[in-house]
Parts: C-alpha cells; sequence; structure tokens
C-alpha cells in the first residue's frame, strides 16, 4: 500500500545507496525530442514529431518540442547542474534526424558535431553516457515512404545505427536501441494519439514486427563495429492486475500482460510473439519472411525497464481484438499522479521479479520511474514532498526485489528537468529540476536535492 498520501514521518525510510552495492549506477533519462529544441537548427531535418505537433491539433494547447528546454544550447550548463548534484549517469537519445536529415544518404556534420561536444563533455565532468538510438522522433522523410509500416526501415535503421556507433563508439559504452516499442507503435500507428497519427491493424501489425526486428538489428549492429560495447533496449512495463478474482477478468489480464509487458522481448528472447494469450498477433504472419525468427533474437547485455504504474483489468466484450479494458485509477480512488496514473510502488517490484525470471535476461536497469505532479515554485523553491516519497518508495521497491535475488543494477530518474511529455506538452512536470520554459531558468526541486544528497551519502 502506498503512503503518498499520509502523514508518516519521512525517517520510515532509512534508504541508503550503499545497499544497492558499489557497482549500482545512479541516473537520470532524457529524450531528444523532449529536451533539446532546436528543431530546424544547423541543418536539422524535420522528424514526425516535428509535423505531427505542428498539424494534428493533438497536443495540449497545440505546443511542441521547436525549444523544449532548449538543451541544444544549454547543455553544457544543464551538465554543470547535473554534475553538482551528484549524478554521473545521463540517460539521452540521438535525434536521428539531426544526424542525417532526410533518414538516410548525406550525414549532417553538425548534428554529428553536437553530439561529439555533448558526449565529451559529459566524459570531462564524470558523467557516463547512456545512447538510446530512437526515443521516437523518425525522421519525416521515411514517414513520407511508410515509416515503421515499411520494411525497408530495418536498411534505413541500420545505416543510422552504424553511422552512431562509428562515430560515438569510442566513447560510448552503454547503448539502448529502441525506447518502448510498444508505445510508439501502439499510440503511434495503432489509436493515432502520438505521432505518425496513424491508425488501425493495417499499421500497427506491420509496425510492431519491423519494430522487434529492428531491436535486434540494430543491436547487432552496435556490436560488429564496437564488441566491447554494452547493448540493452527499454521497455514500458506496467503491472496488470484483474479487477475481480474470476477467470473472464484473469484472463482480460493475461492479454493485456501480453500486450504490455511480453510483446516485445519474447521474441528477442528466442521465445516468439505471445500468440497463445494474445489470439490477434497471428494475424502478424502475414509479414513475416523465413529466417525472421532467427533475426528477431538478440541476447541483449541488459534489458531497460521502465515502470510508472499499474494497471486494474477487467473483461469487455466492446474492445476489439484484446476484449479487455482497464479500470481507471480515478475511479478506483487510489492515489494518483498528474498523469493520473496510480502510485503503486510494489508495481515497479513485480515487474523485476516477472523480468528476471526470464532465464535468458541478464542485466536489468530501471531505465525510466519517476513521477509528474503539480509543482509550485515559491521563493526559488520547490517543494515536491510528494515526488521524493514516490522515489523513496519505488527504490525501496526495488532494494527489496535487489535482496531477494532479482539482477538488477541501474536506476535512472525520469526525468532530469521538466520537458515536453508528447500530446500532453509541458503541463505535467517529471523532473527532479524545474524549468521556467518562458525563461529557461532551471531551479532545482527539493526532489532533486534529496536525490543529490542521496547519491552524496556514499561512493
Ligand atoms: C516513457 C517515455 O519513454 C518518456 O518519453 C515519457 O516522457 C515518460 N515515460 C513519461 O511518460
Amino acid at each position: 500500500m502506498s503512503t503518498l498520501n499520509s502523514e508518516e514521518p519521512k525517517e520510515r525510510f532509512s534508504l541508503k545507496k550503499r545497499d544497492f552495492g558499489k557497482g549500482f549506477k545512479w541516473g537520470v533519462s532524457t529524450a531528444a525530442y523532449q529536451i533539446e529544441g532546436g528543431h530546424q537548427a544547423d541543418g536539422k531535418g524535420p522528424s514526425i514529431w516535428d509535423i505531427f505537433t505542428s498539424k494534428s491539433g493533438k497536443i495540449y494547447q497545440g505546443q511542441n518540442g521547436n525549444i523544449a528546454c532548449d538543451f541544444y544550447n544549454k547543455y553544457e550548463e544543464d551538465l554543470y547542474l547535473m554534475k553538482d548534484l551528484n549524478i554521473h549517469n545521463f540517460r539521452f537519445s540521438i535525434s536521428w534526424s539531426r544526424v542525417i536529415p532526410a533518414g538516410v544518404g548525406t550525414p549532417n556534420p553538425e548534428g554529428i558535431d553536437f553530439y561529439n561536444k555533448l558526449i565529451d563533455k559529459c566524459l570531462a565532468l564524470g558523467i557516463e553516457p547512456w545512447v538510446t538510438l530512437y526515443h521516437w522522433d523518425l525522421p519525416a522523410v521515411l514517414e513520407q515512404k511508410g515509416g515503421w509500416t515499411n520494411r525497408e526501415i530495418i536498411t534505413w535503421f541500420k545505416e543510422y545505427v552504424t553511422l552512431c556507433v562509428k562515430r560515438f563508439g569510442n566513447k560510448v559504452k552503454n547503448w539502448m536501441v529502441l525506447n518502448e516499442p510498444l508505445v510508439f507503435v501502439g499510440a503511434g500507428y495503432l489509436l493515432g494519439v502520438h505521432a505518425p497519427g496513424k491508425k488501425g491493424m493495417k499499421n500497427f501489425l506491420p509496425a510492431i514486427h519491423h519494430a522487434a526486428l529492428c531491436q535486434a538489428e540494430g543491436a547487432r549492429i552496435i556490436k560488429q563495429y564496437s564488441p566491447q560495447a554494452r547493448v540493452g533496449t527499454t521497455f514500458s512495463c506496467s503491472f496488470i492486475e484483474p479487477f475481480r478474482p474470476i477467470q473472464k477478468d484473469i484472463l482480460a489480464a493475461q492479454r493485456i500482460d501480453a500486450l504490455v509487458n511480453r510483446l516485445f522481448i519474447e521474441p528477442a528472447l528466442g521465445m516468439g510473439y505471445p500468440v497463445k494469450d494474445l489470439k490477434f498477433l497471428k494475424k502478424l504472419e502475414k509479414y513475416q519472411l523465413p529466417g525472421d525468427k532467427e533475426l528477431l533474437q538478440y541476447d541483449f547485455d541488459f534489458i531497460g525497464v521502465q515502470n510508472y504504474t499499474r494497471e486494474i483489468i477487467k473483461h469487455s466484450w466492446f474492445v476489439p481484438y484484446i476484449k479487455a479494458r482497464n479500470i481507471k485509477a480515478e475511479k478506483r480512488k487510489v492515489p494518483i499522479t498528474a498523469m493520473k496514473w496510480e502510485v503503486y510502488p510494489d508495481s515497479i517490484y513485480q515487474i523485476l521479479k516477472k523480468f528476471n525470471s526470464y532465464k535468458k535476461v541478464g542485466e536489468i536497469y530501471i531505465t525510466e520511474n519517476g513521477a509528474a505532479f503539480k509543482d509550485i515554485l515559491e521563493d526559488g523553491e520547490i517543494k515536491d514532498k510528494r515526488r521524493t516519497r514516490f522515489l523513496e518508495e519505488y527504490l525501496a521497491a526495488v532494494l527489496k526485489a535487489k535482496k531477494e535475488g532479482v539482477n538488477v543494477n541501474g536506476y535512472f530518474v525520469w526525468s532530469f528537468t521538466d520537458n515536453f511529455e508528447w500530446a500532453e506538452g509541458f503541463r505535467p512536470r517529471f523532473g527532479l529540476v524545474h524549468v521556467d520554459f518562458k525563461t529557461q531558468k532551471r531551479t532545482v526541486k527539493d526532489s532533486g536535492k534529496w536525490y543529490s544528497n542521496f547519491l552524496k551519502s556514499f561512493k
């Protein structure tokens, strides 16, 4: 049970960094489109998010990431702040259309230069870069050719990954191929609420298969050019529970679990898609070629688990294909964040146990966890007790899993600064550091000070 809204004294948490072990990696996570801005700077080409934010009408108050946190210009300042806060691992993504404006073909030297400078500065400050290759911002030119629905994406993606590993591979040790594939194919190619705004099974199914292939192909390319690199990929994971202990709801929960938590990891592990629990995935056969089962497999050095909440699932005849729906947290009268996601620390424990139980999963990192709450800036301070409490409770659950033998060796807070939360715009604030988007002023929140003190407690 979460104690988030209770008045229990803080001392209840005697979390110590040392309990997680010496080699445990502590960091923060971000993504290019959400922080960089500089959307047309120095030869950058448009991405599907540049197009979607300007045309779809689906973003809160019509906002966009054109400037965002202006990280493109302020990266040094932000890295100094990160260092001051004792944060020594930084996860960020590369914007594909910044380094290859048309997605394929001629690279953009200035774009490459930006990431070189960013990586060099990290290293100079003792901050380890953790690079995500694809965090949702596909070059717009490629979307005109079908984007993730076109099998040619494998060739395009391999070219892009090759460029990145050749240019940055001597300095970057830790790579993540994709960020949350289910979310970008689900929201972008089934529901149409994220870029590129496509809908329906005819888009969703090929996008699933091509993303799953790129996940493994991208990893192979990194290893080919940088054999000592550590290669992972990241998944959005939620703990799924049935609404009632009856067969119908239990099966509905299993279907959602297969969709949300198993769809992309299992083909990588050589288990194929979870067709038994999710019958409509049989239709994926249409897009599969001989040899694909092998191509889908890759033995990742680590798996990035990203968890925020749990979902409660009920059977429903009205939802096509999955015959299940979730019971909103608001309705259940449980503590929620500004995203209306339930605060449920046990979720991260359950998910860690679940992923650890796959024999072939080695190391696990929590590559994202955090919370959006309404922040009030008063006299230069943000007393975001709820965020601190959230992090403490989730971390306690991570530690519990670790003590029970789960091979979890890192934790990255989403996010360093407040940023552009996709269709929700700038309203949800996830940062340890507050950003005034008018002045670009950064203010460390109390949660940021807490994290900093926690990290300082033991080297
Ligand atoms: C998942 C995504 O990777 C990230 O882009 C997003 O901002 C956070 N979670 C919060 O929703």
